[in-house]
């Protein structure tokens, strides 16, 4: 098993789109393990983004990424970080392809709706980042197990 952060970035929230969106890694079989909505901090922002702080298009992002709620969470599931990359699709909502959250629902490079973990050493961080230990819940559905 494996988990990875996602945000429903400011867009999502203020599109009312945070229920299709939690339905559709919800249908994938995906098991949230931690939920809650924050508005992100620019010192947030910038230790999230912290691979990207010194792009030019950087401060736009800060911008974006701390203008309304965000709603974090934390999924778990058999390779969790790859099957959520793939729901995403493309970083461009322009690019991504038609079925992936992104090309569904966004025609933006930064406005793209959802982030997620690119790797298990980012996981890991952001994770620590937006959750305490004691804030993730352990309890695996039955279902899960089955799909093992
Ligand atoms: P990145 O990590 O490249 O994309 P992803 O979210 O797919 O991992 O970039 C982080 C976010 O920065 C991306 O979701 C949207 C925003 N962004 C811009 O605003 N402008 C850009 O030119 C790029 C590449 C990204
Ligand atoms: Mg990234």
């Amino acid at each position: 098993m494996e988990r990875s952060l996602i945000l429903l970035k400011p867009d999502a929230v203020q599109r009312r789109l945070m229920g299709k969106l939690i339905s559709r890694f919800e249908e994938k079989g995906l098991n949230f393990v931690a939920m809650k909505l924050i508005r992100i901090t620019p010192e947030l922002s910038k230790q999230h983004y912290a691979e990207h702080a010194e792009k030019a298009w950087y401060p736009t992002l800060e911008t974006f990424i701390t203008g309304g709620p965000v709603l974090a969470a934390v999924v778990e599931g058999l390779d969790a970080i790859q099957v959520v990359r793939g729901m995403l699709g493309a970083t461009n909502g322009l690019q991504a392809a038609p079925g992936t959250i992104r090309g569904d629902f966004s025609s933006s490079r930064q406005m793209n709706l959802v982030h997620g973990s690119d790797g298990p050493d980012a996981a890991s961080r952001e994770i620590a980042l937006y959750f305490k230990p004691e804030e993730l819940v352990e309890d695996e559905p039955t279902i899960t197990k089955w799909m093992r």
